[in-house]
């Protein structure tokens, strides 16, 4: 589903300021399957979701994306095969919108494919609100609330639903509930890992919660310097606890791992 293949990505190339920020990544991703990523400040996770969405480009290796080579397609082109959803909750919505609003204009991304136009008015307010429901949170009694008066976890939640309203290949999430309250962040990932499975959506979810990285998903990659260094699944992973975790880092990092860079919890 999703294919990395070598991916280098170095900023401010030949500068004293240069970065190399990926540093050979390669990474094949089955559909379906649901991977956490950890790794400490600057290891290089949020470049590496980047190279997905299309909002930072490789200067050498290949993205294959659903079975489009998709290195060199620019991140609106590859808007209907992925989802994002950011840290900030101010970045995913549109404060002085409604909640209604903010799903249309979602729902219209890509004209084509546009739900507005098969369901009329009516009908994508009843979806809008169905897929409201879901969330638990009374949010489909309060559609004509202006986003921006909503909580932190409750913009996330319809983030979440803006992401995922058409039909997608690949989810991703960049630490989407580090801004939000332990209960809300608890809420967020539960239903984050409910629209996933309910779509069998592929998913790439960065946490800074070893925690979280361990109870959610299917898969768990670790990063430093720009380089995976640990890729654990099934079995073995289960078995994994976030002391065993921190270890492992140690070990394949060589290095001490800081505790303040990693939740540990
Ligand atoms: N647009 C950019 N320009 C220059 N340096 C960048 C840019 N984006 C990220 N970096 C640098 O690349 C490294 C990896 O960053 P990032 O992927 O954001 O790490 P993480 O998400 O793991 O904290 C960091 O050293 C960061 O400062
Ligand atoms: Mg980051």
């Amino acid at each position: 589903m999703l294919k990395l293949s070598d991916i280098h990505i170095t900023f401010n190339a030949g500068t004293a300021t240069e970065v190399r920020a990926l540093r050979g990544i390669s990474l094949d991703i089955a559909e379906g399957e649901f991977v956490t990523v950890i790794g400490s400040n600057g290891a290089g996770k949020s470049t590496l979701l980047s190279t997905v969405v299309g909002t930072a480009k490789p200067d050498t290796g290949s993205i294959h994306l659903a079975g489009n080579d998709v290195t060199n397609w620019p991140a609106a082109r590859r808007a209907s095969l992925v989802g994002r959803v950011f840290q900030e909750p101010r970045l995913g919505t549109c404060s002085s919108l409604s909640i209604e609003e903010n799903l249309a204009l979602a729902a219209a991304r890509g004209k084509k494919r546009g739900l507005g136009l098969a369901l009329g008015k009516r009908g994508q307010k009843k979806l809008f609100a169905e897929h409201l429901e879901k969330l638990g949170l009374g949010l489909e009694h309060r559609m004509a609330t202006p986003i921006g008066a909503l909580s932190g976890g409750q913009r996330q939640a319809v983030s979440l639903l803006m992401a995922t309203l058409l039909p997608m290949k690949i989810l991703v999430l960049d630490e989407h509930t580090a801004a939000l309250d332990p209960s809300a962040a608890h809420k967020v990932l539960t239903l984050s890992a409910e629209i996933a499975g309910e779509s069998r959506l592929t998913t790439l979810m960065v946490t800074h919660s070893m925690k979280d990285a361990l109870a959610y998903g299917s898969r768990t990659l670790m990063m430093n310097a720009g380089q995976i260094v640990l890729d654990i699944a099934g079995e073995e992973r289960s078995k994994l606890k976030v002391s065993d975790l921190l270890e492992r880092f140690g070990r394949a990092a060589g290095t001490e791992i800081d505790d303040d860079q990693l939740m540990l919890t």
